[in-house]
């Protein structure tokens, strides 16, 4: 036999795997790690979604679901989504797919609309699946250039000089994993117009859309002429901390949805029924659980901040998510460098800012779903590290 590595598709071999995980694999069993690394709420997920799940399952709920994911799920889904996040009536029915995590969501969204050589736009540093999902796809990305200066965000000019004319979609996520940038809806607006003059589909990543802490959000799909352009993707990880129940879904074009829920269909089959109970239970009862944790992210952001500009970091004031992502551009060491070296000196896990993009060097991503006393000891060993070096 030929060597094992000539046997993986060329696709698959040429993707990086995602410069997270190799940080998480370095920590785990390090003891005494103090982590700002995983992107995931320190909450326990709250009692009554557990109790739901635990109450189905207990009554023999243990079966496969329609693969569109169960009706009360995709009806909850839609209330939610007009009575408290403002957005567009999505038909339960057939605008509503279930699935497992936005991870799912974003990977078979791809699948569905793209041809090999079609084009998505996406903001250079993003999150670390969109670019890998589209070349898996046989997609091409165009990445888009952002910094500290702008923001990170991604501007009509930026989108208007990328389009060429085969491209396919844009992907915007917001508030951001890892800059927490997001955007006014004015802002939108423009993006929308744009879309719209150019038929592209906007694929709008908003899982942390209650992240928020300087403005509403605003439901891309819910701007003039956006609901049917949109394919629309949120879920219960982040703002209801349910990451290990695997519940995201894609609300959008009916056809669309048809065509994601055939890849779906025969790859993944349905998002597992307990995960779909809880978040029945969290998206109808849920919203002071959630707000509680909100606030609490809140705090912990102030905090962060305070403590990132005593250090003498630069950093640009998230407007969203649980991340900041100052620039360690001073320092003169590259992102990846800092990170180890903060680890192994100092036993502090931050993630370098080149696992999101070229744009992300020169920067480091600290999540603050992490207790006070994490929070305050991993700055102040920041700070004897900076010192030091
Ligand atoms: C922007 C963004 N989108 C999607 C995901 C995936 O979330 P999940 O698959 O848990 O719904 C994450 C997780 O970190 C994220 O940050």
């Amino acid at each position: 036999m030929k060597p094992v590595k000539d046997k993986i598709s060329r696709r698959v071999a040429d993707t990086s795997p995602s410069g997270i995980r190799k940080f998480f694999e370095m920590v785990l069993g390090t003891p005494g790690v103090l982590s700002l690394g995983v992107g995931e709420p320190d909450f326990v997920t709250p009692k009554p979604f557990i109790d739901r799940a635990i109450r189905e399952l207990g009554e023999g709920m243990t079966s496969y679901t329609s693969n569109y994911g169960l009706l009360e799920l995709r009806e909850a889904i839609s209330d939610y989504t007009v009575n408290r996040l403002k957005g567009p009536r999505y038909d339960p029915k057939k605008e509503i797919l279930v699935t497992i995590g936005v991870s799912e969501a974003v990977d078979i969204c791809m699948r569905s609309i793209l041809d090999p050589g079609d084009e998505v736009i996406m903001v250079d540093p993003c999150y670390v699946s969109y670019l890998p999902m589209v070349t898996m796809a046989g997609g091409v990305p165009k990445l888009v250039h952002s910094s500290i200066e702008n923001g990170f965000k991604i501007t009509p000019e930026d989108i208007e000089s990328a389009i060429t004319p085969k491209t396919k979609a844009i992907i915007l996520g917001y508030p951001a994993n890892p800059t927490g940038a997001s955007f006014s809806r004015n802002e939108l607006i423009a993006i929308s117009e744009i879309a719209d003059s150019k038929d592209i589909i906007v694929i709008s990543d908003e899982i942390y859309c209650r992240l928020t802490y300087t403005g509403p959000h605003t439901v891309f799909s819910s701007l003039s002429g956006m609901k049917d352009r949109t394919i629309y993707l949120n879920g219960l990880s982040k703002a209801y901390a349910m990451t290990g129940w695997r519940v995201g879904y894609a609300c959008g074009n009916a056809e669309i949805i048809e065509a994601m829920m055939k890849v779906h269909q025969y790859s993944i089959m349905c998002a597992p029924i307990m995960g779909q109970f809880a978040a029945i239970e969290a998206l109808k009862n849920g919203w002071s659980e959630m707000e509680r944790m909100v606030a609490s992210y809140a705090m912990r952001r102030r905090l962060i901040l305070d403590g990132i500009k005593k250090i003498g970091l630069k950093c640009h004031e998230p407007e969203g998510a649980f991340y900041v992502f100052p620039s360690i551009k001073e320092t003169g060491l590259s992102s990846d460098e800092f990170c180890r070296r903060l680890l192994t000196e100092e036993k502090v896990v931050v993630v370098p800012g080149s696992a999101f993009g070229a744009c992300g060097e020169g920067h480091i991503r600290l999540c603050y779903a992490a207790s006070i006393n994490t929070i305050n000891s991993a700055l102040k060993k920041i700070k004897e590290f900076l010192n030091r070096i």
